[in-house]
């Protein structure tokens, strides 16, 4: 009978290299290899596993999730892996690592994930240095870079890490990958590449089931415990669709309610929801006469299946920003000038078709139907930071969804997702593809006691009335304070009734509300922030956690600074003390963000 292999848990006192090398040690020792008298044959032991480190930078998990995928095939491939997490590594344990794989998303307007910032300073510090001396020589790596080809600075993080290793020694082992929203491919490809590049060069001949051999299974993405996934999403049924702004309010904030019954799917609070939409028929319509069909026309799916084009045009295929492929397809003088990067860039060139529609009304010609579907992106599903507890719903899953509603060039648009689920999906009839988005940096302290503080304006308020539902359900008695706002209280305050009852029976020790519209300044939850700035150091220094969710272009800046500024007013210090004081609450996972 073989004997257990003995193994070195991460949080043994070895470094990686170490916990590798013994790891690898005994389980050559310990292998089904022919035991002779008790001592393994040496020629038939493993050979000794090769040290790998796997950094992620990633704000809702993804990055995360890809990272844990890359540990587990390295796994097989006769590697020790380690998964990292950025926030967690500074530029000393870098010169530590002989092999490195980093996984790495983008954010704001090209800017790293929050986990990956401190590293990003440190490496660009390190390579922007007069004359930066090799300081890596050792380490072998490469990139894999998640982005939206939808932003101008697609994957910008992932290229700057890139760079920042190269600039500092380190050696490529194979190219980057920048990869759209549709990764898998490119990342089995990538992972593929990497680990066969790092065991050729680093193990000893590879077997007949070596890496050199192997290829990545597409289908290892990550899967809930029911099965059910991104590619392969349950149909729940869309059992409450309300609007949640009363009338006189600018915006249409609805509350959406999924039955999950029998999907065994499973979430937490701080996890979003991948919703798969369907676009308007409306806008289908116009798409099919600016083509001139009729809809019946087969065309294939992205899957490879035939369907009917209509369908395809609602289902499967983006009409939102045309790809470069489609600009240079249907006016090629224009295609120069496509990537204008987010559409609701002001940088947009004014020729910029905005949508397909934009684009096909401005071609000269009528492109070949086959052509246009094969420059069409795939219509990818949202996420949405779900707003219920599982402890105080079961077997249900709310959202809390802003309808994107907008006019331009002489046009009403409409946000694909957001207006599904307000306008099209019929409560207690459609079934819509959802899925669990795991977030599992994003969470409720695991302490009841800890405090927390919360800043969600608008839809921001999501994650925090599961956060709160959560707490309640658990019978957390730690203190919790919420700001919230958003123009007018008469028309804007989304849970109203919820919120207060809170407060009432004690669940929210503070609640603080901005309306920035209800007098003659503009008040936003950041200047309630500094109002209150003494209060909010003490809650910090008591261990709070602080969380922010919602607006990502400008309010989750300005609370940002407004938390510096909290910091260094209240805790009497300088702003460089006040920004260690930041980095420290977001290395100790106490600040953290979820923002769109
Ligand atoms: C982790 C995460 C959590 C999220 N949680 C929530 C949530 O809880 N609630 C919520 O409502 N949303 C949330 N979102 C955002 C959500 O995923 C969608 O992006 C949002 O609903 C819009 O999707 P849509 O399909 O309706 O619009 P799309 O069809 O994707 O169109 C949106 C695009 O339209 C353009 N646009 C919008 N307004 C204008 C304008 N005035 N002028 C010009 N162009 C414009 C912009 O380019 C914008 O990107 C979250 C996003 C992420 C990543
Ligand atoms: C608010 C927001 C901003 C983003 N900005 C960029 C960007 O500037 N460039 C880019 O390539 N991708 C951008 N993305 C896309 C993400 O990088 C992409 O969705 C990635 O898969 C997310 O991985 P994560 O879950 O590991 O963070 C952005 C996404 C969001 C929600």
């Amino acid at each position: 009978m073989s004997q257990p292999v003995p193994f070195i848990p991460d949080s043994a006192p070895f470094s990686a290299e170490q916990r590798a090398w013994l790891n690898g040690f005994f389980a050559g020792m310990f292998s089904r290899a022919p035991v002779v008298g008790g001592v393994p044959s040496p020629r038939e032991a493993s050979p000794p596993l090769t040290p790998l480190t796997i950094l992620f930078g990633s704000q809702t998990g993804t990055a995360e999730g890809l990272a844990k995928r890359v540990a587990k095939e390295a796994g097989k491939r006769n590697f020790a892996p380690t998964v990292l997490d950025m926030a967690q590594c500074g530029l000393a344990q870098l010169g530590g690592e002989k092999n490195l794989l980093v996984i790495t998303s983008t954010y704001g307007d090209g800017e790293p994930p929050d986990n990956a910032k401190a590293l990003h300073a440190a490496l660009a510090a390190a390579v922007g240095d007069a004359a930066p001396s090799p300081r890596l020589p050792a380490l072998r790596f490469s990139v894999l870079a998640l982005g939206d080809t939808n932003y101008t600075q697609f994957c910008k993080a992932g290229a700057d890490f890139d760079l920042f290793f190269e600039k500092l020694g380190a050696t490529r082992i194979t190219p980057r990958a920048d990869c759209d929203l549709d990764y898998e491919e490119k990342f089995s490809a990538w992972l593929n590449a990497a680990l066969t590049a790092l065991s050729s060069a680093e193990a000893p001949t590879p077997t007949s089931t070596s890496a050199a051999a192997q290829s990545v299974s597409h289908k290892s993405e990550t899967v809930n415990e029911s099965g059910f996934s991104r590619s392969r999403p349950f149909p729940a049924l869309l059992v409450t669709s309300r609007n949640l702004s009363a009338a006189g309010s600018a915006k249409q904030i609805n509350h959406i309610e999924f039955d999950l019954t029998g999907s065994g799917l499973a979430y937490e609070a701080g996890d979003a929801l991948g919703v798969v939409p369907h676009n308007c028929p409306a806008l289908v319509a116009d798409v099919l006469a600016a083509l001139g069909c009729d809809g019946e026309e087969a065309v294939p799916a992205p899957d490879g299946s035939t369907v009917p084009l209509r369908r395809a045009l609602t289902e499967f295929y983006d009409l939102g920003k045309p790809s470069n492929d489609l600009l240079a397809l249907l006016a090629p003088v224009v295609a120069g000038v496509a990537d204008a990067g987010r559409p609701s860039s002001t940088s947009a060139a004014p020729s910029t078709p905005h949508h397909v529609i934009d684009a096909l009304l401005a071609a000269p010609a009528k492109p070949a139907l086959a052509d246009f579907i094969r420059a069409l992106r795939k219509l990818q599903p949202r996420l949405y930071s779900i707003s219920s507890s599982p402890k105080a719903h079961p077997g249900q899953v709310h959202l809390t969804v802003g309808a994107v509603r907008y006019d331009l060039a002489g046009r009403a648009r409409k946000g694909v997702c957001s207006t599904f689920l307000a306008d099209r999906a019929v409560a207690g009839q459609a079934r819509v593809g959802v899925f669990v988005h795991s977030n599992k940096a994003f969470r409720p302290p695991a302490n009841g006691d800890t405090p927390m503080i919360m800043v969600g304006p608008g839809t921001g308020i999501a994650p925090f009335r599961a956060f709160l539902e959560e707490r309640r359900a658990t019978g957390a008695k730690g203190r919790n304070w919420l700001f919230f706002g958003d123009q007018r209280a008469a028309a804007d305050f989304i849970y109203r009734d919820e919120l207060l009852a809170m407060q009432a029976d004690g669940t929210l020790t503070r609640l603080d509300l901005a309306w920035s519209r209800d007098q003659q300044e503009k008040i936003y939850v950041q200047n309630r922030m500094t109002e209150h700035a003494t209060e909010l150091f003490a809650w910090l220094e008591a261990g709070a956690h602080f969380y922010v969710c919602g607006d990502a272009s400008r309010m989750a800046k300005d609370v940002d600074a407004a938390l510096h500024a909290v910091i260094e007013r209240a805790g009497k210090k300088s702003a460089d003390e006040a920004a260690a004081y930041v980095q420290a609450l977001k290395a100790a996972k106490r600040y953290a963000r979820d923002v769109y």
